[in-house]
């Protein structure tokens, strides 16, 4: 039986016991007692602290292995900094950073600082853009030899996070557990992160395709318009989104009696296109006794309270505001049962924005530090210091819930702009309002390479830019790399200029159409990475350096990512990306894709084989007869890759309804030999046909046969 990680357990394996606490300024805070609590994990928790408390970072309740292992090198230090606390964590030298969640600047993080204190931050233009929308404590490390370590600092308190010589972690809150991974790669610490704050639930493979956004499609024609646009145009798209606009006044919960009087009937008709449809919910529920969210919020009490314990109103977009107080289960409860009649309507998705959570006319932007939350269940009431990092994640929560409860077949989908390290298992999310500038073209790419190394791997922005004018050229090149984000759409602010693929012209439109068909073609690579991600939680786009950990020239590459371990991604505008060694296959994979200047360049690894399906105009139409196996032969002549299919929704998988195919290709003299080497789950699939595809220095051999039994023979004396 596991122990629950209680005092009572470490009785034998303090490192420290006995320390008297210092309770001045600067003071130390001994570590009293550390333990494993998995392999290459060790929890530290400060004097003071019997038990390993409720976490909102962690999946589930540590459970204590025994003692710390010899010769582990990587512990903080402890001690007290004003009313809060300080820790730090003294670096190995010539170790790169990671992680830190939602930042822009660098991929590297090293001699980085920044604020953990979600903020509605517009075009990040706030404090520099060191302080965004999400809070993650969490930093990786990743030695010269390629072995790596990660610090969770499981605090949700207002926090500032700096890595230089040191990493130092200063919180306003009391002093909080430490958890160190210590592994050999820096996959295995991913997969250790995982295991503590768990996994990205396997999201419908709707959500992997293309989607579309603006503030606002408004009226519903104007959605319908836009969807039978890219169905005229033949441009692959599955999702489109509603923005704020369809709602009655702003009031969450309502549609619009004029602009969308049947949103039943729009669903209905957007399904009946192939396209299904996301719906903004923001967390402000507008102060206005008689609107039927508002009052049956007030009867239960649901309100999150000022310093006085009166009722709080900010104000957002309806004008003044109750913000429901989500550290209550009672709340949760409430909230998750409004979405019953509205996923009623055939809304397929939810968007939970505005989140962090956002005040409007007041300088911090949020409510004030010291409202009130009443907590409950494994939850301490506390002031809004100590919970406005989490407001968003335990919205979404909420959400989910609610949306799984109205749907419990089907597998829900929230985008949230808000979250915490651990938010992955709620929601997906957005990088926010950035610009159409290539400087946040650029720097979305690292973005999303440290969400998804803070253990999110279902990001990306913006496509094109929130704010601001796109010229055509911008467009065109976000597209290019747009279309290889995990969460890929395009979004734009309430303004004049369209920015659909069409909007800027037939050379873009053929640009974007290119770029969005090379993804549909990807996707049963693209979900076989999801279901990985969602097992293993490694990330989907991945940083160059995960091809060669020990490669110090990778360590800042963040122009070029990785889609999973096989597919490199080369962005037009690279600038001398640094680029892995060894057999990297350039592919095309639509016509034309090649020689269109601004796609970006894809590479696929020597040794592996990426399955591929038809371009198909949204994933309802997903069809894998025939499926394409792309092979790139590794120096020894051989590849291997493997594919997931199920039945795209639902939970089916769990029982088994899926399967699973491995597949490997060998070099045999003048031919390559393709065959299935295992097979998992029980999903029945008819009979086959693949195309096998040969990728090598001097073109593609190509042929075509039964699943398990396709030779591609090679012109003679092929090397
Ligand atoms: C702010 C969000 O970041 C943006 O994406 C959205 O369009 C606006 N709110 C309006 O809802």
């Amino acid at each position: 039986m596991p122990k629950p990680f209680l005092r009572s357990v470490f009785a034998c394996s303090w490192l420290l016991a006995g320390v008297a606490v210092a309770d001045t300024p600067g003071a130390a805070i001994p570590v009293d007692h550390a333990e494993k609590i998995g392999e290459g994990i060790v929890a530290f928790l400060p004097q003071g602290m019997q038990d390993y408390p409720s976490s909102l970072a962690l999946a589930r309740a540590p459970v204590a292995q025994g003692a710390v292992p010899a010769g582990w090198s990587i512990s903080p230090r402890y001690e007290r900094e004003g009313s809060g606390t300080r820790v730090t964590v003294t670096l190995p030298a010539g170790v790169d950073l990671y992680g830190t969640g939602e930042a822009t600047g660098p991929l590297r993080r090293n001699g980085q600082q920044i604020t953990l204190w979600n903020t509605d931050n517009f075009e990040y233009g706030r404090d520099g853009g060191k302080q965004l929308y999400q809070s993650h404590p969490w930093v990786l490390g990743v030695r010269p030899d390629g072995s790596a370590f990660g610090v969770l600092f499981d605090s949700t308190w207002r926090a500032s996070l700096s890595t230089g010589k040191d990493i130092v972690f200063s919180s306003t809150g009391p002093a909080m557990p430490v958890i160190v991974i210590d592994r050999v790669s820096p996959q295995a610490v991913m997969e250790g992160l995982a295991e503590l704050t768990g996994n990205m639930p396997l999201p419908p493979r709707w959500a992997l395709g293309y989607q579309q956004s603006r503030w606002s499609y408004t009226p519903d024609s104007r959605v319908l318009e836009v969807a039978d646009e890219f169905r005229r145009r033949q441009i692959p798209a599955d999702v489109i989104w509603m923005d704020i606009d369809y709602m009655d006044g702003f009031r969450v919960f309502t549609f619009d009696a004029k602009t969308f009087p049947d949103p039943s009937r729009l669903n209905r008709e957007l399904h009946e296109r192939g396209f299904h449809s996301v719906w903004m919910i923001d967390p402000g529920v507008k102060f206005d006794p008689g609107y039927k969210v508002y009052d049956s919020g007030t009867a239960q009490n649901v309100w999150v309270k000022d310093a006085h314990g009166q009722d709080y109103h900010g104000e957002v977009w309806p004008g003044p505001v109750s913000y429901p107080d989500f550290t209550r289960p009672e709340t949760r409860q409430w909230w998750s049962g409004l979405y019953r009649d509205f996923m009623a309507k055939g809304v397929d998705g939810v968007w939970n924005d505005m989140n962090e959570p956002s005040v409007f006319k007041v300088p911090s932007m949020t409510m004030p530090d010291d409202n009130w939350h009443r907590g409950g269940g494994e939850l301490a009431p506390g002031p809004h210091l100590q919970y406005h990092n989490v407001y968003g994640m335990l919205m979404t929560r909420a959400t989910r819930d609610g949306i799984q409860a109205a749907h419990p077949d089907r597998r829900p989908f929230v985008l949230t702009r808000a979250n915490f390290i651990g938010g992955q298992r709620y929601a997906a999310t957005w990088t926010g309002d950035n610009t159409s500038t290539w400087a946040h073209l650029k720097v979305s790419i690292p973005m999303s390479i440290n969400l998804g190394l803070s253990g999110q791997p279902f990001s990306g922005p913006d496509i094109g830019g929130f704010s601001g004018v796109a010229t055509p050229e911008l467009w065109a090149n976000w597209i290019a790399v747009g279309a290889f984000y995990p969460f890929s759409r395009g979004h734009t602010i309430k303004a004049e200029q369209q920015k659909e693929p069409w909007a800027f012209g037939p050379a873009v439109e053929h640009t974007a159409k290119l770029a969005i068909e090379r993804r549909y073609r990807l996707l049963p690579y693209l979900y076989t990475l999801f279901r990985q991600a969602s097992l293993s939680g490694l990330p989907v786009m991945q940083p160059v350096f995960f091809a060669d950990p020990r490669d110090a020239r990778l360590r800042g590459e963040e122009q070029a990512f990785l889609l999973g371990s096989d597919l490199l991604v080369v962005p037009a505008w690279a600038q001398q990306p640094a680029l892995p060694d060894g057999i990297w296959h350039k592919v095309s994979l639509v016509d034309g894709d090649t020689v269109d200047a601004d796609q970006a360049a894809l590479k696929v690894r020597g040794g592996a084989i990426l399955p591929l399906g038809r371009v198909v105009q949204n994933t309802t139409q997903e069809s894998l007869d025939p499926l394409t196996l792309l092979v790139s032969l590794d120096q020894l002549g051989q590849a291997q890759g493997e594919l997931y299919e199920d039945a795209g929704d639902g939970y089916g998988y769990r029982q088994g309804d899926y399967r699973l195919t491995r597949y490997r290709a060998q070099r045999q003299g003048d031919a390559v030999k393709l065959s299935v080497v295992g097979r998992e789950g029980s999903r029945q699939l008819p009979p086959r046909e693949i195309v096998v595809q040969v990728v090598t220095d001097d073109g593609v051999y190509t042929a075509q046969g039964p699943e398990d039994a396709v030779t591609v023979p090679l012109p003679p004396g092929h090397s």
